[in-house]
């Protein structure tokens, strides 16, 4: 019987539980994507509460490219001395870190699909390439690519807003494209030690089945490549309104469950994990291995030391979505 308190690796990294912080944006990086004290902050009591993994929030990797106030940035070498006190202090505390890579658009504009030429999608693929080299001089343990919540990556996969008549538009091998050129940019910069995730959606809210089907064949030839973790999610309406889905938590596990079966990568289930027996039932009846948490953690960062000391206590976050603000996001009851 497996339990959410398992030790586990994944290339090589140690894991000491299956609970993971998921990707969440802060909003407190300086207005050049500095690392700030208050992050050092937000990151050391994260790194304290017990998670077996950390994953940052977004961070833009060129130099034009922020879209979000107080996004974290590691476009230029000059960041890396900054990020490798931060990977030390996460470290220290017995915990790795993988830094999120998002990528939205430019010059503060949100980009689709058509946006880009074929020239911008060369120098997009390049740096992430970059960004993710960056990182690993930086001691991050990996990068996760972010292709989830319908941004730029994401919509690529959805053939309603992915209108390209270039090959990377039109049937699925051509819409994935940019994700496994991507991928494979970063695995060529970074070596096979180096973790590298990714954050999709199991499907997309205008069309279940086609949304599935494309987040399939893009995970099992990202699996095929050699990646080393695939954290299934859902749409950001999604995430606002849980009455939709079959279960009141772990909202996405039936895609998660479905994508595990079929690949033998470690699967990351994100979305409305709230109960430790819960979670625990999935990992016992299907193929998934980890749980991450965004919204429960901002609340209480302390919330694994408290799930390892008492299975049974409940997490307090009540998914109300108000820790979504511009002067840095937290949790409107701390
Ligand atoms: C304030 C806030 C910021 C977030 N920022 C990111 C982000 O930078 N990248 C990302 O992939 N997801 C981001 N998310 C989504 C979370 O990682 C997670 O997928 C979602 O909140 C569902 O998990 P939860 O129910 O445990 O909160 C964010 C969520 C919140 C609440």
């Amino acid at each position: 019987m497996k339990t959410l308190f398992d030790e586990t690796t994944i290339n090589p990294m140690k894991l000491k539980n299956r609970i993971i912080r998921s990707a969440t944006w802060e909003g407190l990086a300086g207005s050049d994507g500095h690392l700030t004290d208050r992050l050092f902050k937000v990151y050391e009591t994260l790194a304290q509460g017990g998670v077996g993994l950390i994953i940052t929030g977004g961070t833009y990797f060129t130099p034009d490219s922020t879209t979000l106030p107080g996004m974290p940035g590691i476009y230029s070498d000059s960041l890396i001395d900054d990020y490798r006190r931060f990977t030390n202090m996460v470290h220290g505390s017995g915990c790795p870190i993988i830094m999120q890579l998002a990528y939205s658009g430019k010059g503060g504009e949100m980009w689709t699909p058509a946006s880009p030429t074929r020239n911008d999608i060369k120098l997009i693929v390049k740096a992430f390439g970059e960004g993710a080299d960056r990182a690993k001089a930086a001691g991050f343990d990996g990068v996760q690519i972010h292709a989830a919540h319908g941004y730029f990556l994401s919509q690529f996969l959805d053939p309603q807003k992915n209108i390209r008549q270039d090959e990377y538009g039109g049937v699925i091998e051509n819409r994935a494209r940019i994700i496994l050129e991507i991928y494979d940019e970063i695995r060529n910069k970074t070596g096979s030690d180096f973790n590298i995730f990714i954050k999709i959606n199991g499907t997309d809210a205008g069309d279940e089945v086609a949304g599935f089907n494309s987040c399939r064949y893009t995970c099992l030839e990202l699996a095929s490549r050699g990646i080393n973790a695939i954290e299934i999610s859902g749409g950001a309406d999604e995430l606002k309104n849980c009455m939709n889905h079959p279960y009141p938590e772990s909202i996405f596990r039936n895609y998660a469950a479905r994508i595990a079966a079929e690949v033998k990568v470690p699967i990351i289930l994100v979305g409305f994990n709230r109960t430790p027996a819960v979670m625990e039932e999935i990992l016992n009846t299907s193929a998934i291995e980890y749980f991450s948490l965004s919204r429960p953690l901002l609340r209480e960062p302390n919330l694994v030391n408290k799930w390892r000391n008492d299975s049974n206590s409940e997490a307090e976050c009540i998914s109300c979505n108000a820790c979504f603000r511009t002067d840095g996001n937290m949790c409107v009851f701390v």
